[in-house]
């Protein structure tokens, strides 16, 4: 018990990085929760029009989530779940931004890496599919997380499953707002300034 606590714990710290913010600020170009939909996320900077910025956020949201895991892994399965978890809640409710943080795209994507390569790839071809036919970000990754707990139990990684059970039942709270838009038809497209 004491390492789920610490797996969960380290796993907040390193998710509550908001590499989006800190990179957007080193660029010069102030506040990105002031552009587009607010949020913090590689979507959202790809409005400011600086597409290596936007990768970079991707990638470093992803990979503290992955950071978390791997380290996890160290001390078992449970541990990195508990980890894992705690990366996704650390990037969505951030104590450094007053619990506000991002949507969760980005470390999903880092914590299935780490804990299902081929989950990851299923992933991956049902985002890009849907983001390049409808150019919506977010009703790509709606697609894809909700479909990753169905792929990871048929690849028989039930506690994996669980757990990307949760983290896209939060992912898709999140996305209330975009969830509302895309209903309304009122959706930003990938790469439409904000
Ligand atoms: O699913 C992508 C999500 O992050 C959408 O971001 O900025 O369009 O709300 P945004």
């Amino acid at each position: 018990l004491p390492m789920l606590f610490a797996g969960l714990a380290g796993g907040y710290v390193l998710g509550s990085i908001p590499f989006g913010l800190i990179f957007t600020r080193l660029a010069g170009l102030g506040d990105v929760r002031a552009i587009g939909s607010g949020n913090i996320g590689a979507t959202n900077v790809l409005r400011t029009g600086r597409k290596g910025l936007a990768a970079a956020t991707l990638l470093g949201d992803a990979l503290k989530g992955t950071v978390a895991v791997l380290i996890g892994l160290h001390f078992g399965l449970e541990p990195a779940l508990a980890a894992g978890l705690g990366a996704f809640l650390g990037h969505l409710f951030p104590v450094w931004l007053g619990f506000k943080g991002g949507k969760g795209v980005a470390t999903f994507l880092g914590v299935l890496l780490a804990l299902s390569p081929v989950g990851l790839l299923a992933f991956a071809a049902i985002w890009l599919g849907l983001a390049f036919g409808f150019r919506y970000s977010s009703l790509a990754a709606l697609a894809a997380s909700a479909a990753t707990p169905i792929v990871l139990w048929a690849l028989g990684q039930p506690g994996v499953a669980w757990l990307f059970l949760l983290l896209a039942a939060l992912l898709w709270w999140k996305h209330a707002p975009n969830i509302r838009r895309l209903r309304d038809g009122t959706e930003g497209r990938i790469g439409q300034k904000g």
